[in-house]
């Protein structure tokens, strides 16, 4: 059998590279914008940083890489923030960075779910954290970083969804709220939510098996269980939304796939009518607990990641415009047996930074030029064994088709020349 990239991988060849390119700058340039310094940790960490007691998350349970080198188990990273907030406990940079702390990172992550489109096993995230503060204004400001990027590439049908899981005291009230309720019913639900029903009853209400059954619709509410304290909380949140002009719906039943989540929980998702069911574009919300899980001091964090893939795609839907990158600025071209000049033309347009390159291979003149023109280079420099007695060399504009004859130590300034018109 042909070697293939193992299910729910891919590789990204040169055509779209430029996208990714793109894309990675749009986000780090407004990672950057609102004052966040990149972070990367490893791809894989002890498995301990990701699996934590009691964890009810399907991600955690039943989708990491997980394998044993000399009896020590390690886990490829299934999303980043677990690894951002393991470095930033033990590097104490709650001790050298003015708080905030505000990191940002890109690269891949690895969860093994059944891949469809927008949903693979190895895929990429930028994701932000910002540690340090626990303000409802900080909740909006992290909202705004990764709805700005969205906007940035093009992408308009989106909408802002987002719920509040309140405090320790509220969570635990609706907790056992939501036990009572599901006691008589725990028949009916599957054999996952059972295990939910114990670690963490919120999660039954996210069940893909059960969570659109009947009983779902009349269990109790979390915004029933919040105490003032979460309440206003959420309120500032909303103002904050609204002062910066960013529209948003309350999503009762958001709660997120992941368990360290506390107060302000958010999903931006796309509303275009072919989106497929991966309608879900970055996700995020605060966490309390997750620096003192580390060992570190008391102190709250919030953050999002993007899924990076989902992101392409939907600019790409949506009519982004992406550079093309693989234009050259001169293409070189060889008459007679002239390889080693053809080299020494391109150095010297190499060393003054013209994106160039030529043949060097045995061809006709025509098959040279056809290659000259694919290359969609400015210029082309024709490099021709008897003007090179002259120490001459031809240079062809694209732009206005005009040609010149020069001597090779014009070329540089002949184009610059050029270019100036
Ligand atoms: P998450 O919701 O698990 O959150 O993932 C965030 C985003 O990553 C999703 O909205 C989606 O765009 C993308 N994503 C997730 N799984 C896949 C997949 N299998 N294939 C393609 N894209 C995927 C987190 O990861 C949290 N660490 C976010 C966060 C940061 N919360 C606080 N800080």
């Amino acid at each position: 059998m042909a070697y293939q990239t193992p299910r729910g991988t891919h590789d990204i060849l040169p055509d779209e590279i430029s996208k990714w390119h793109e894309v990675e700058d749009v986000v780090s340039t407004f990672a950057e914008l609102y004052g966040y310094q990149e972070i990367r940790t490893p791809f894989f960490e002890d498995t301990s940083v990701f699996k934590r007691d009691n964890d009810s998350s399907d991600m955690v349970n039943k989708e990491m890489y997980t394998f044993e080198v000399n009896d020590h188990s390690l886990t490829l990273r299934p999303e980043g923030t677990a690894g951002i907030i393991r470095s930033f406990v033990q590097h104490k940079l709650y001790g050298s960075i003015e708080a905030p702390a505000k990191l940002y990172y890109i690269g891949a992550m690895f969860r093994h779910e059944r891949p469809q489109k927008g949903r693979q096993r190895q895929f990429n995230q930028f994701g932000i954290e910002n540690i340090g503060l626990k303000i409802p204004e900080v909740d909006a400001e992290v909202i705004a970083l990764g709805y700005d990027i969205v906007k940035e590439l093009g992408i308009k049908s989106v909408k802002v969804l987002i719920n509040t899981l309140g405090d320790d005291e509220s969570r635990n009230n609706y907790r056992e709220a939501l036990k009572e309720y599901f006691k008589p019913h725990m028949d009916d639900l599957c054999g996952d939510c059972h295990r939910r029903y114990e670690q963490n009853p919120l999660r039954i209400l996210d069940c893909k098996e059960d969570g659109h059954k009947d009983i779902m619709k009349d269990a109790p509410k979390l915004s029933d269980y919040l105490n003032e304290e979460s309440k206003e909380y959420f309120e500032k949140v909303l103002k904050a939304l609204e002062a910066l002009n960013i529209p948003y719906e309350i999503d009762e039943r958001l709660v997120r796939g992941l368990d360290y989540y506390t107060h302000t929980v958010f999903e931006v998702v796309s509303t275009r009518e072919d989106s497929s069911a991966q309608a879900t574009i970055f996700g995020g919300g605060r966490y309390d607990h997750f620096v003192e899980y580390f060992g570190g001091p008391e102190m709250s964090g919030v953050g999002f990641a993007i899924g990076l893939e989902r992101l392409i795609d939907l600019a790409t839907d949506e009519g982004y415009e992406f550079p093309d990158e693989n234009e050259l600025d001169v293409y070189v071209i060889g008459l007679g047996d002239v390889k080693k000049e053809v080299l020494q033309v391109m150095n010297i347009l190499r060393h003054n930074y013209y994106i160039c390159d030529g043949n060097l291979q045995d061809r006709s003149l025509k098959s040279q030029f056809k290659s000259a023109d694919r290359s969609k280079a400015d210029y082309i420099v024709i490099v021709g064994e008897e003007e090179l007695k002259e120490g001459k060399i031809n240079i062809k504009s694209n732009i206005d088709k005009v040609q010149k004859t020069v001597e090779i130590d014009k070329l540089i300034e002949t184009i610059e020349g050029w270019e100036n018109i």
